[in-house]
């Protein structure tokens, strides 16, 4: 059996003299054919990519991927169409990710204009590509509305345990600048505090929150009446599409040596459901319809 697997991708991650045996001309050339509709290995290293994917209401939005080589980190944002502005941050550097969800506020009800909800979690390996490789992400079709190849599940955080804003840079230095405007509801899981708390993070960054599973004095919002009661709120939210999985080509040299070289990304979509505590009914007006 010789040499290169079809690379069946339709982003590519370019080339530089940090993946030496990327290089081979005869290969980079056989890449783009094979994806000349939507592949192009540029030079240069702006670190900004805007897709354009559907979200699952049918609605076309633009997501706007970055990636920060130097703080190791990747942000993804998007607008749903309800107006709701998402934001997810993965911090390598900490192994710590954040989903921002700025909510728009029903004025006539008493709203503010926003709300805003933080989660905050660990990063697993390999949830999402490193932050060079994203840095180097390139279409060629940026009018493509892209479909992700692999639809994941919807994941359970029961987010137990609030976070202090102003001690929470311990986790993570991303969290003060995007979720001020959560206030007091930054959340997080209780396996996740015992982790950092093994680690050295203060105690005093967290507070239990009325326990979420086993709390038969709290209702769910949605079956709530009284709108300043305590009730367990729900929030989902799905990433549409983002590079979960870098995708190796195999190349030979002249001698015959056959090596590998990252030539694209496996691109996924994701939900996340989050369950947490609220002291009134009223700051979880979304959960009424369900
Ligand atoms: C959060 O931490 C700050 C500073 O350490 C403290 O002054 C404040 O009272 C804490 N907030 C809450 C809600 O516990």
């Amino acid at each position: 059996m010789e040499a290169r697997e079809a690379p069946r991708i339709c982003f590519s991650v370019a080339c530089s003299g940090m993946f030496a045996s990327c290089a081979s001309a005869a290969s980079a050339r056989i890449v783009a054919r094979l994806c000349a509709l939507v592949l192009v290995v540029a030079a240069g290293l702006g670190s900004e990519l805007r897709v354009r994917v559907r979200l699952s209401d049918g609605l076309v939005t633009e997501e706007v991927l970055e990636a920060d080589s130097e703080r190791d980190a990747i942000s993804l944002e998007f607008k749903q169409g309800d107006g709701t502005l998402i934001t997810y941050v993965a911090d390598f550097k900490q192994n710590v990710k954040i989903f921002r969800a700025l909510i728009l506020g029903e004025l006539e009800r008493g709203q503010n204009q926003y709300q805003g909800l933080c989660f905050v979690s660990r990063l697993n390996r390999n949830e999402i590509i490193p932050s060079e490789s994203m840095a180097r992400l390139r279409q060629k079709n940026p009018q493509a509305i892209r479909l992700a190849e692999e639809r994941r599940g919807l994941e359970q955080l029961t987010m137990s345990v609030a976070v202090n804003l102003s001690r929470a840079w311990q986790l993570s230095s991303h969290i003060h600048n995007m979720c001020s405007e959560a206030g007091e509801a930054i959340y997080t899981r209780e396996a996740d505090v015992k982790h950092w708390l093994d680690k050295g993070v203060d105690g005093s960054t967290f507070e239990m929150l009325p326990q979420t599973a086993e709390a038969p004095g709290f209702q769910a919002c949605h079956s709530t009446t009284d709108m300043w009661q305590p009730c367990l709120c729900t929030y989902s939210l799905r990433l549409e599409w983002y590079p979960c999985l870098l995708k190796y080509c195999r190349s030979r040299d002249g001698t015959g040596k056959s090596s590998s070289y990252k030539c694209g990304i496996k691109s996924c979509s994701k939900g996340y459901h989050f369950t947490f505590y609220v002291p009134q009914k009223q700051l979880c007006l979304w959960d009424e319809e369900t």
